[in-house]
């Protein structure tokens, strides 16, 4: 007989993590509006990796509404560290503004408004942090320049490699020797979707 709890997910719901009001308006709206975000889960996750690993310079694909930036914003704050989020929907960028003012951290996220391949290609910034969240097709044609723009020993950290897109980014840096990936599939309550792949990697 299995020594797993009965009915898991439902088990595993009473420990989604507690977390401010604004979050919880955030989670709310996207589920009202199909805006796919982290959720509290890998949003918490997210903050315990970067406030672990001491990040102070954290790169963001993807901004939505800013849910996941206030997250990591929330990470590096103790050690003056800032957040560069890129989002090519200006409207959604400007949501995002208010929704990181509201949590009065606009002196610690940058928006950046515009395709994120397009700003990672031309950047030479380095960061300790990279979270990638943008189309997945997109993360392989990401990944070279997310290779070149995080210090060795930093951490990239992908969503929803679950993604039949996904797949060529999975693929390339499961074998690549300047990574050290670890990749699987969980049950995170309220992300989106609930079931999906994370990818956690360690830039060698
Ligand atoms: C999954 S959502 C991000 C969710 C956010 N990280 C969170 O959890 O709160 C993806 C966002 O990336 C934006 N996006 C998609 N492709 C992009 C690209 N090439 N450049 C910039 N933004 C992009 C979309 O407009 C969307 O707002």
């Amino acid at each position: 007989m299995s020594n797993i709890v009965a009915n898991p997910e439902k088990y595993f719901r009473q420990f989604i993590p507690d977390r401010d009001s604004l979050w919880i308006e955030l989670e709310a709206e996207a589920q009202h509006e199909k805006i796919p975000i982290v959720g509290p889960v890998v949003g918490e996750l997210l903050f315990i990796l970067a406030r672990t690993s001491q990040s102070k310079k954290i790169l963001e694909l993807g901004t939505a509404t800013g849910y996941s930036a206030i997250y990591l914003a929330k990470a590096c704050e103790m050690f003056k560290g800032k957040v560069v989020t890129l989002e090519n929907d200006r409207d959604m960028a400007a949501r995002a503004r208010q929704n990181i003012q509201k949590a009065g951290l606009e002196d610690s996220v940058e928006i950046r408004v515009g395709d994120a391949l397009a700003e990672i290609a031309k950047s030479d910034e380095i960061f300790d942090f990279i979270f990638m969240d943008i189309e997945k097709e997109d993360y392989i044609r990401a990944l070279s320049d997310c290779q070149r723009l995080l210090k060795r020993g930093g951490l990239l950290v992908a969503d929803n490699v679950g993604f039949k897109d996904a797949d060529e980014f999975n693929q390339s840096i499961s074998t690549n020797p300047e990574w050290r990936p670890v990749s699987f599939f969980a049950y995170l309550p309220l992300h989106s979707p609930e079931n999906d792949g994370l990818c956690i990697a360690l830039r060698q």
